[in-house]
């Protein structure tokens, strides 16, 4: 199997899926240690002892040029997905952008032919200090739940690695069909969700795969120095996503896509033996890509 599948689940049974990936993956060279070590005690010491194996992984270091590809490439996918052409025109696209942090993306909707960017974020300095800032741009402070944006206003509202760290997704989802004009799309990926490898989004700390369902909090917490270590997101399960974007009440889901990488399947052989009983679809789905459209 070739990974990442990006899947319909109401088209593909993922836990098949996942459950024969799961199979599939090449044993890991530390990965006897690492089953030995977590089979003897889920304890502090061996959560540090693992530390030196499951190295941390720094995140995406700022880097412009990376970022510059990052977000030409989404901005495309975005503008696509939604059926606007990505060469400068007349008419273009109102964007909305929630969570925008460095609002690099501004750049590249109006080099696609974006009528004008809003990027919107609870904390607006990263975007604000950012030098290579798109002039145009306009930068307000607000959160998915409450977008300070006139109803009917916004032609495509994008989002991109978000959602997982919004308190109330339902909220924000109802908030972002609002402040869509009918007709409108919103265009997002996002996660991963919670029970996914790296689900509390702690790979900075260590890279170990379901440490959340391997560890109790509370060792988790001591490890990380946080008091609630999954404080940065909002700990919604793959179910929930699902429910949150079939309900199709105020608008249509056109296009759902589960993305099944295949990261950290090797320790998903051993889920019985390490009491791992999640549902297999909610442990391998690592990121949803989504399209709403609102009636019009
Ligand atoms: C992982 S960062 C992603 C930033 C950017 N979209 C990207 O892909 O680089 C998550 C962003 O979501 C923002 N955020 C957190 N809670 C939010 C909320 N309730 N509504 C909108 N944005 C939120 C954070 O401030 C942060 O900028």
């Amino acid at each position: 199997m070739k990974f990442p599948k990006r899947v319909d689940p109401r088209q593909v049974d993922v836990v098949k899926l996942v459950s024969q990936a799961v199979t599939e993956v090449a044993p890991h060279d530390k990965q006897a240690f690492i089953i030995d070590r977590l089979l003897n005690g889920r304890d502090l010491a061996t959560l540090k002892a693992l530390a030196p194996v499951c190295r941390k992984r720094p995140g995406m270091a700022y880097d412009p040029e990376t970022l510059a590809a990052r977000a030409r490439r989404r901005i495309e996918q975005a503008f696509t997905a939604a059926h606007w052409p990505t060469q400068p025109g007349p008419g273009g696209p109102v964007v909305l952008e929630i969570g925008c942090g460095r609002a690099e993306n501004a750049k590249y909707v109006m080099a696609c032919g974006g009528r004008r960017y809003i990027g919107i974020d609870p904390d607006t300095t990263l975007a604000l200090s950012h030098p290579g800032l798109e002039a145009d741009a306009e930068i307000l402070a607000g959160t998915a739940e409450n977008l300070p944006v006139p109803t009917d206003s916004i032609d495509l509202v994008i989002s991109f690695n978000v959602l997982e760290h919004v308190p109330d997704p339902r909220a924000g989802l109802q908030e972002i069909v609002r402040v869509l004009r009918p007709g409108g799309n919103f265009f997002t990926v996002f996660g991963p969700p919670f029970n996914a490898p790296a689900g509390p989004h702690l790979t900075r700390f260590i890279d170990l795969p379901y440490m959340h369902h391997l560890f109790p909090e509370s060792v988790v917490s001591q490890f990380t120095g946080r008091t609630d270590p999954y404080v940065t997101v909002n700990k919604r399960p793959l179910s929930f996503y699902r429910q949150t974007f079939f309900a199709e009440d105020a608008f249509h889901t056109t296009m759902y896509r589960e993305h099944v990488t295949g990261t950290g399947f090797w320790l998903l052989k051993s889920r019985g033996e390490l009491g791992v009983n999640l549902a297999l679809d909610e442990l391998g789905v690592s990121a949803i890509t989504a399209l709403v459209n609102k009636p019009a």
